[in-house]
């Protein structure tokens, strides 16, 4: 975070709590803590909690060790609920909602959080984790005094922190008997000057749900775009700068690839379509949705079988295994289901991320795992690039790397890499949504 867009400092200063200290948990914790407010932060992990006073930060995101540090003096570690009671107003509820088998969420941690903190009407319960719409309004119902209010995060892993500093909109939801908490909640954000948008809680909950089915809805038709300008002869990259500048389309979120992954997507898109189906409704364009993703992480061992025939004992490096850049997040990473399905068809396959390998070695069991890109690629048949780490493009291609190869095979699950020098150097390159004249070595 730059320190300076912070350093406003808040309108005024209103000690909070966070329950939960995993990754939203501690983002909003740091932050808040930066912006001049006393913060509590409790989880039930020991060992957690234990680490974070002394100092190590659990997972990895940028800049937020820093932030934890910077301000320590004003982060206050516990594993009970009472010192969050005590010494705050607004209790931060940051815990995990997974999806449960029939694809609703499992509140059962929403609600210990709820039965934790009682019927008090001096506090409110502010929820940052994704709930099913109308889990507000029954909690509310349910409890005697406490206040609801919701306030969904969209922070993105690998940029949250900045994301928080510069959000594009402040969500605070809550119905009239809670608003001088919402007020309160709002100024929270105030010297982030980013729009505060006040509704009631359904309507803040389903912003959230919206939200993420229509980016991975954005995403998923962008890379059936791909595939048909692959068939067709258009390049994706292009087709997406030209629609997305139109205002109305917008530019965010329109790069094809291997699929989305990570823990929101998915579950939320199931979520939206499980709370739709139970009402009776069913939301036919989310079953595409996530279908099309399904099926293009598969797709690259198409493009690979399209160019080494069957798969049996030949050698596939994955580089990056995160499912996204800039964070050891492997959950639905694709990279887990390329590893899968390319030992399924008989390949060895070797992976190498510089921040999640460590997160995947009990995940990825028959997966040799590498220290380096280098070593990764050594002896290879093919070189998938699954997450787009800048430390890719740095490698040199046309050097090392070419020289390590058995096959000079590169698919480029993110169009990451300058396919012109790789096939330049003798590459055979195939990405996604480029047109095949274009990977064509120029004729001499
Ligand atoms: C997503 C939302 O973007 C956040 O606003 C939200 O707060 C968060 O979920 C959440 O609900 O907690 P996140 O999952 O961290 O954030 O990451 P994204 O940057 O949205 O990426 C998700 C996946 O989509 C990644 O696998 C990424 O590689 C992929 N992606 C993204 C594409 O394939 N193409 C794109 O153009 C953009």
């Amino acid at each position: 975070m730059q320190a300076s867009a912070l350093a406003r400092g808040p309108a005024a200063r209103e000690p909070v709590g966070v329950i939960g200290c995993g990754w939203v948990g501690l983002v909003t914790a740091a932050c808040l803590a930066e912006l001049g407010h006393d913060v509590h932060c409790r989880d039930i992990v020991v060992e957690k909690i234990a680490a974070l006073e002394r100092g190590e930060v659990p997972i990895y995101e940028p800049q937020l060790a820093e932030l934890l540090e910077r301000n320590r003096a004003r982060l206050h570690f516990t594993t009970e609920i009472g010192p969050l009671i005590e010494h705050a107003r607004l209790l931060f509820c940051c815990v995990d909602t997974p999806p449960t088998y029939s694809g609703d969420a499992d509140l059962s941690r929403v609600e210990q959080v709820v039965e934790e903190i009682g019927d008090s009407p001096d506090h409110a319960l502010v929820m940052k984790s994704t709930v099913p719409v109308g889990t507000g309004r029954a909690i509310a119902r349910r409890s005697h005094g406490l206040a609801y209010v919701s306030n969904p995060e969209f922070l993105k892993e690998g940029s949250a922190v900045d994301d928080f500093t510069r959000p594009d909109r402040v969500i605070v939801g809550a119905e009239e008997d809670a608003s001088g908490f919402a007020d309160r909640v709002a100024s929270l954000y105030e010297p982030l000057e980013a729009p505060v948008v006040r509704t009631d809680v359904a309507s803040a909950e389903m912003i959230k749900l919206a939200s993420n089915a229509f980016l991975a809805t954005k995403i998923s038709f962008i890379n059936e775009i791909a595939n048909v300008s692959e068939e067709l002869g258009a390049d994706v990259a292009e087709v997406a700068l030209g629609m997305g500048l139109d205002a109305r389309i917008g530019p965010k979120f329109l790069s094809a690839g291997v699929g989305w992954g990570g823990s929101c997507f998915g579950k939320d898109v199931l979520s939206l379509k499980q709370l739709a189906g139970n009402t009776g409704y069913h939301f036919q364009m989310l079953t595409a949705v996530t279908e099309v993703n399904e099926l293009q992480k598969r797709r690259t061992i198409g493009k690979l079988q399209k160019h080494l025939g069957h798969l049996v004992g030949k050698t596939v490096a994955l580089l990056g295994i995160a499912f996204k850049p800039h964070t050891d997040d492997i959950r639905d990473a694709t990279s887990l289901v390329l590893a899968a399905r390319l030992q399924g068809e008989g390949a060895r396959v070797r992976a190498y991320d510089p921040v999640a390998a460590e997160r995947a070695r009990d995940v990825l069991v028959g997966t040799e795992l590498c220290a380096t890109a280098l070593e990764a690629v050594d002896g290879t048949d093919a070189v998938v690039l699954v997450t787009e780490w800048p430390e890719f493009r740095e490698l040199d291609w046309a050097g090392e790397v070419y020289e390590r190869m058995v096959t000079p095979l590169v698919v480029d699950g993110r169009n990451f890499l300058d396919h012109r020098a790789l096939v330049a150097a003798g590459f055979t390159y195939e990405g996604v949504g480029r047109p095949r004249a274009a990977l064509a070595p120029s004729p001499a």
